[in-house]
Order: C-alpha cells, then sequence, then structure tokens
C-alpha cells in the first residue's frame, strides 16, 4: 500500500468510539484551511458521533461555515423518507448546526437512480473538479463487507471510471446511489467507523487480508492519503494481537 498511511484505532466501547470519530473529524476540520468537503455515511452507527459533533464540546470548534456537505451514499426514497441518509444526519447533525443550506447536497433522490447519480456526479465534478478529492469521507461497513453502497456480487463494486453509481441491491431490495471505489481512494482522507461483534470476523477479514481484497471494504485504499479504521472493542475482537498495523 505504498504512499498510504492506515491507522486502526480501537476504542473501549461504541459510546467512546462515537466521541473519537467526531472528535479526529472535529480537529481535521478545525485545521483545515477553505471549503472542507466531507461525505457522510449512513445507516445506524453515524447517528451517535453526528449528535457528538451537533453537541459541545465538539459543536463549537468545528467551522461549519466552511464545511460542504455530501453522502458517500443514498437509499433511493424521499428526502423525509425513515430510510433516507439524508434525513438521518437532518435529523442528527444538521438541523442543530449552522452549515449553510447551500453547502448541503444530499443526492437528488427525487430523479430516477441512473439520474441521480449522474447528477450528483455532475454537481461533485463541478464543485471539486474533474479530478475530486474529498478532504475526509465517513465509511461504514457491513457485516457482509459491504461499505457505502458497494454490495458483495453488484457491477458496481468493480466500477472503475464514474465516480458516482446507481445500483439495485437485491439483499435489501433497495436502489441506491453510491460514491465509487475510485472517487473514495481519491479522498485525501478516509474514515471508517465500525462497531458491534457481528463486525468482527469480517474486520478481521479485511484489516489482516489487506494484499489480496476480501471484500468490498478491502478495496478503499485511499492511494495518496490517509486511511482511518475506528473500532469498538467488539468490532476489534477477532483481530490478531499486533497484526493488521
Ligand atoms: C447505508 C450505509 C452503509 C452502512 C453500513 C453499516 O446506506 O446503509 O452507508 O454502507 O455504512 O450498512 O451500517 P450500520 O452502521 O447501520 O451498521
Amino acid at each position: 500500500m505504498a504512499g498510504m498511511r492506515r491507522v486502526i484505532r480501537v476504542l473501549p466501547d461504541a459510546a467512546n468510539l462515537a466521541f473519537a470519530a467526531a472528535g479526529e473529524f472535529a480537529r481535521a476540520a478545525s485545521s483545515s484551511k477553505g471549503p472542507f468537503r466531507v461525505a457522510l455515511s449512513g445507516g445506524n452507527t453515524p447517528k451517535d458521533f453526528l449528535a457528538k459533533l451537533a453537541s459541545e464540546p465538539l459543536k463549537s470548534r468545528v467551522p461549519w461555515s466552511r464545511l460542504q456537505i455530501f453522502w458517500s451514499d443514498e437509499r433511493c426514497v424521499p428526502a423525509d423518507h425513515p430510510d433516507s441518509n439524508y434525513r438521518m444526519a437532518r435529523e442528527a447533525l444538521l438541523s442543530k448546526v449552522p452549515v449553510s443550506p447551500e453547502n448541503i447536497f444530499r443526492v437528488p433522490t427525487e430523479l430516477t437512480p441512473p439520474e441521480a447519480a449522474k447528477s450528483y456526479e455532475e454537481t461533485i465534478v463541478k464543485l471539486l473538479g474533474p479530478s475530486p478529492a474529498f478532504d475526509w469521507i465517513f465509511l461504514g461497513m457491513g457485516p457482509d463487507g459491504h461499505t457505502a453502497s458497494l454490495f458483495p456480487g453488484t457491477p458496481v463494486v468493480s466500477e472503475s471510471v464514474r465516480f458516482v453509481q446507481s445500483v439495485h441491491v437485491e439483499s435489501k431490495n433497495s436502489d441506491r446511489v453510491t460514491f465509487t471505489v475510485p472517487l473514495i481512494n481519491r479522498s485525501k482522507r478516509v474514515v471508517f467507523v465500525v462497531s458491534g461483534a457481528d463486525k468482527a470476523a469480517t474486520t478481521k477479514s479485511v484489516l489482516e487480508n489487506a494484499a489480496t481484497p476480501t471484500h468490498p471494504a478491502s478495496l478503499i485504499r485511499p492511494e495518496g492519503g490517509e486511511l482511518t479504521w475506528l473500532l469498538d472493542q467488539a468490532a476489534a475482537s477477532a483481530l490478531t494481537p499486533g497484526r493488521g498495523a
């Protein structure tokens, strides 16, 4: 993994994991200059660390006016649907902090999945240029090793040209729009936040078989940037001590 730094931090429990994820983000955003482009992850795990960013002491440390907010994946549902990652982030964080609405770029799920993916990719290229590099991408991981909406066995996992794609995820009976591996691997920093014993075996496989990608999450290697895995003890419980560094 030439040119890429990988850091693994294990926190005692989910509460400490959430505080660590929020704290690392606040530190990076506050020490940056100019626009700070971040892509939020979806699902349940982010709710806790987004809530930490919405409250003191971290809330006043983040340069909210310089943040541009994106999503690393989205379910193709209306923005106010219970499954919407945008809705989850709005409720947990964005409705509580002074990010300007024009700096919040949700996936336009009112369009069809392919059109939404194309439109989102155009927005990203317009704002970040033809070789878009996010400052920070949050990712989660499922027990099956999916990350964003890059699910095992779906064609989007091997997408090598587009930065954003749509995909029908049979196992979730859900249409999704997702960042692709090429886009994620251009970013300056990728931070996985993974909690729970149900992810321990996959976490071990991904972190201890870096040379032979076993899951979509194994493909995430920001070549010129930093990859951070923030784990709670439960998710890290199958790691071989001293390995995986
Ligand atoms: C999504 C997410 C997805 C998520 C993992 C882990 O839209 O569901 O982006 O990739 O990060 O499924 O989800 P949990 O944190 O809820 O376990």
